[in-house]
């Protein structure tokens, strides 16, 4: 049994994304909290109470993979959840997800991409998104475009991997992210996490070198969010970002 998946676009959708991800998701779940040390859990659950301040009757999760936050919003919350991701394999393991844990009804499966919703404008009482502003390659415009289906006053939440700010722990992550994640990548799930853990890294810090936490919280505001505040967690290795759509 699976939940349906609606092909809306992939019009302006990153390949790269979409190649990188694909051969993840039979084991994105729990590779993702072991590479982590078990914090993916305790940051994905910070930035969903977040997002469910308001309770919310619609919420949007982009960049759903398997659905693991859209899964605990609709768990923990009352209302709909729409997940929404670019890449189909990501899309079916989300699909299988949903319908194990019975939640078909509640949750709504759409490919897009985040660079251009299939929704009109104010649609959503509440947005979160997960590990995407790496991947695109203009955030600021697809911050844009995410407060744009946020209705006045509805929250937006987020999280991100972060570099740690104080120096004894960024060394160690950086040798946690260069050395030991592509070895444990390799040990855990084959070539591709190899691939994915070498990745990693790098991707990080030369997003924050064009995109600091200051640029995409100034960002955000820039976008029409009021009152947004961000928390690094994990000595400065994950980051919840949230705030309100002005207007409200
Ligand atoms: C690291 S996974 C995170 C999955 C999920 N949010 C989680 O935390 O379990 C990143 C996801 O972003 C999706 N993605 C990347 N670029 C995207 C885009 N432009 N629009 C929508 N989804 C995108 C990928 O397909 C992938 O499923």
């Amino acid at each position: 049994m699976r939940a349906r998946v609606s092909l809306a676009s992939d019009g302006r959708s990153s390949g790269f994304a979409q190649r990188l991800f694909t051969p993840l998701p039979e084991r994105y779940d729990r590779l993702a909290e072991w590479l982590s040390f078990g914090q993916n859990g305790r940051w994905r659950s910070e930035m969903v109470g977040h997002a469910l301040a308001g309770a919310p009757e619609l919420v949007l999760d982009v960049a759903t993979g398997p659905a693991g936050v859209a899964r605990q919003l609709a768990r923990r919350g009352q209302g709909r959840v729409v997940g929404l991701d670019v890449t189909s394999s990501m899309l079916e393991a989300a699909s299988r997800l949903v319908a194990a844990d019975g939640l078909e009804e509640r949750i709504t499966l759409v490919r897009a991409s985040g660079e251009a919703l299939p929704f009109k404008d104010d649609s959503f009482d509440a947005l979160t998104f997960t590990y995407l502003l790496r991947y695109v390659p203009d955030p600021e415009a697809v911050l844009g475009e995410l407060v744009r289906v946020v209705r006045p006053g509805g929250v937006m939440a987020s999280l991100e991997f972060a570099v740690p700010e104080a120096a004894h722990w960024r060394a160690a992550w950086w040798c946690y992210t260069r050395l030991v994640l592509p070895v444990a990548g390799a040990a855990t799930g084959g070539r591709q996490w190899y691939d994915v853990g070498r990745f990693l890294g790098p991707s990080i810090s030369g997003h924050y070198r064009r995109f600091p936490v200051s640029w995409t919280k100034a960002a955000w505001e820039r976008a029409g969010m009021d009152s947004v505040e961000a928390r690094t967690m994990s000595l400065g290795g994950g980051l919840v970002m949230w705030g309100r759509k002005a207007g409200g």
